[in-house]
């Protein structure tokens, strides 16, 4: 049987939730395969509402959910997600959740220095989300990261810790911090851990289990290509590979698990934080996008910026993440435009791109070639068919799945379940 990834095709935001519930409520497994608790979506399950930042969104409905070694673990957040959401009557145990044991820890000293860069970078800052994102998985890399298993191990943690806060109080000094109060941090650890290991194992091994039994396994990625660390807009990128391919890496499955790969894609642009956005509208149709769009960030509360759609970048996406097909949503906060636009091209510097170049400065400068198309006046909300869309929003469908290369799958036309017009289901193709 078919797997299914999940990734967003822009800057995050596309409205991954809704889509991965949907994929989530057939899957037999829910991976999450990079970021942390920066991502964040709101689930609408009946009456209840759930919110999630960590936890795998097959996590409500008892689905096998995972936390993959490629996420970086902040062992707080999760308990107090946790507890949330078993107060809200989630059954959550060692049966239906397990966290990578090679998993990678954000501990406060992450999310202090996150704080100290963002706050000295003044206009130069990233826009991150406080998290510790970043800092955590430079320790990985660095090799000097506390992991899930050291949890198990905390008496030998010595040399680690030694090595671990050695870095980092160097880098406190600069900022003028004290350094890393080591007893008290450790200490946290004790108390955190036996919370952490009733969950922890060597997922790799259960995930190849589920598969050769041919479970449906869903990878949810979070954020979006163009914040990857090697693809996106860098620097102003997470600190994670956001792309297809860590589906496999971040939960220890080979290359050729990851099956469909389906690309989330609004049918405008959204960025928050800091960064190049060549089709942002600083006006009044920008303005008009984000309160129909409810453009505001799930996690930092932070307002989105808006734009046009941007086939260029899409395309880039879909092709960096050899996306199968995606799915368009929020088509219904293009309804009632006169016209609406999109951008098909660069021009930098009196030269025509057709792709998004890497340096900063050239990513900065491009300025973007629009396709000016008619809008439409009737309503795509609530579309379940082609036949309840307008015939010129129809054609805008189909001229954004012509400039991005890659057919579309499915069309989301309102938050509910039921409103989206499919074409080709991902779990059966
Ligand atoms: P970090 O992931 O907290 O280090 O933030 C780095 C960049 O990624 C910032 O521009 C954030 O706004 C952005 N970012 C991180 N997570 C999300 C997300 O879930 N949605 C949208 N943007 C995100």
């Amino acid at each position: 049987m078919a797997s299914v990834t999940v990734i967003g095709a822009q800057w995050g935001d596309e409205g991954k939730g809704k889509i991965v519930d949907w994929l989530a409520s057939r899957a037999d497994a829910v991976v999450r395969f990079q970021g942390g608790h920066n991502a964040g979506h709101t689930l609408v399950v009946g009456e209840q509402v759930y919110k999630l930042s960590l936890l795998p969104s097959g996590i409500v409905t008892g689905t096998l959910s995972i936390i993959g070694n490629g996420v970086v673990l902040d062992p707080w957040a999760l308990k107090a997600e946790f507890d949330k959401l078993t107060g809200q009557g989630v059954t959550i145990n060692a049966d239906n959740f397990a966290i990578a044991d090679n998993c990678p820890l954000i501990l406060p000293l992450h999310r202090d220095l996150d704080g100290l860069r963002e706050q000295a970078a003044g206009s130069g800052k990233i826009g991150t989300t406080g998290r510790g994102i970043g800092p955590a998985y430079e320790d990985k890399v660095g090799r000097r990261a506390i992991r899930v298993c050291d949890l198990a191990h905390l008496d030998a943690l010595d040399s680690q810790l030694d090595r671990l806060c050695a870095h980092h109080d160097a880098l406190r000094a600069g900022f003028g911090q004290p350094p890393v109060d080591r007893a008290a941090l450790l200490a946290d650890l004790a108390e955190i851990a036996p919370f952490v290991l009733q969950f922890a194992q060597p997922v790799w091994k259960r995930l190849n289990k589920v598969r050769k039994a041919g479970a449906r396994i869903l990878f949810e990625g979070a954020q979006g290509v163009l914040l990857d660390v090697d693809h996106g807009t860098y620097p102003f990128v997470t600190s994670s590979n956001t792309v297809s391919g860590t589906a496999a890496s971040g939960s220890g499955l080979g290359p050729n698990a990851t099956g469909f790969v389906l690309g989330i894609v609004k049918a405008y642009t959204t960025r928050v934080g800091s960064g190049p956005f060549p089709t942002e509208l600083e006006d009044e149709t920008g303005q008009r996008l984000g309160e129909r769009g409810h453009e505001f960030g799930t996690v930092t509360g932070r307002k989105r910026r808006c734009g046009w759609f941007d086939a260029v970048l899409v395309r880039q996406s879909c092709a960096i993440s050899g996306v199968t097909g995606i799915a368009l949503t929020k088509l219904d906060v293009l309804d009632g435009f006169d016209k609406v636009k999109i951008c098909t091209g660069y021009r930098l510097r009196g030269k025509v791109l057709d792709y998004f170049p890497s340096h900063a400065a050239d990513q900065a400068a491009v300025e973007p070639i629009y396709e000016e198309m008619d809008g439409w006046q009737g309503t795509t909300a609530g579309a379940r068919s082609w036949a309840d869309l307008p015939a010129q929003a129809i054609k805008y469908i189909q001229r954004v799945q012509e400039l991005i290369e890659t057919p579309v799958a499915l069309v989301s036309t309102s938050p509910e379940r039921e409103d989206t017009i499919l074409v080709r289901d991902p779990f059966v193709d």
